[in-house]
């Protein structure tokens, strides 16, 4: 992790620097548990149909589980956005999650120390840093909260 970027902002060092195209697939509101399921049913189907081998596709669901339910949790609404993202070596799937709530006081706390706000041991986001192959995270108390993962298929 990049422990010098601007404050709000945490990076992941292994995310690909070559150009990267993308095509938007599925964007959807995530204001109930329904929305939560619709979003988790597509993502699994489109990394299956990518060619995600099902214990790959099944990570991707769960990350994709994590960042939408701390929507939920933390800001009531938000949108899920998931691309293809293809590079000139290879492609994977991009899931996006925005919400315009209150923010993460302390990022750092959460994702060096894996503590929610009350103190209390979190693991939803560092298990979705650790199941994806790059993860971004940005967070400001006015704009709310974007979480970026990205997962590339063998050989990427
Ligand atoms: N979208 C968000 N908006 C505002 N705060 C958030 C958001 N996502 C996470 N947080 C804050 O970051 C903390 C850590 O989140 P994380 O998902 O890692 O754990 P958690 O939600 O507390 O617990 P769990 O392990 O059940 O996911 C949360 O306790 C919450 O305070
Ligand atoms: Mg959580």
């Amino acid at each position: 992790m990049d422990t010098n970027s601007p404050h709000g902002q945490l990076k992941d060092r292994k995310a690909p620097r070559m150009k990267k195209t993308t095509d938007k697939l599925l964007h959807l509101v995530v204001s109930s548990n329904d929305d939560l399921l619709a979003a988790r049913q597509f993502a699994r189907a489109f990394a299956l149909g990518l060619g995600f081998p099902a214990h790959q596709a099944a990570a991707i669901v769960t990350a994709l589980s994590e960042m939408a339910r701390n929507i939920l949790l933390y800001s009531g609404r938000g949108e899920i956005a998931i691309r293809r993202v293809h590079t000139a070596r290879g492609q994977g799937i991009r899931v996006e999650a925005t919400d315009r709530g209150p923010g993460i006081l302390d990022l750092q706390k959460v994702l060096l120390d894996g503590q929610g706000m009350s103190g209390h041991h979190a693991m939803g986001l560092l298990t979705v840093r650790r199941l994806m192959d790059t993860f971004v995270i940005h967070s400001d108390r006015q704009k709310g909260t974007r979480v970026i993962v990205e997962k590339w298929l063998q050989g990427e």
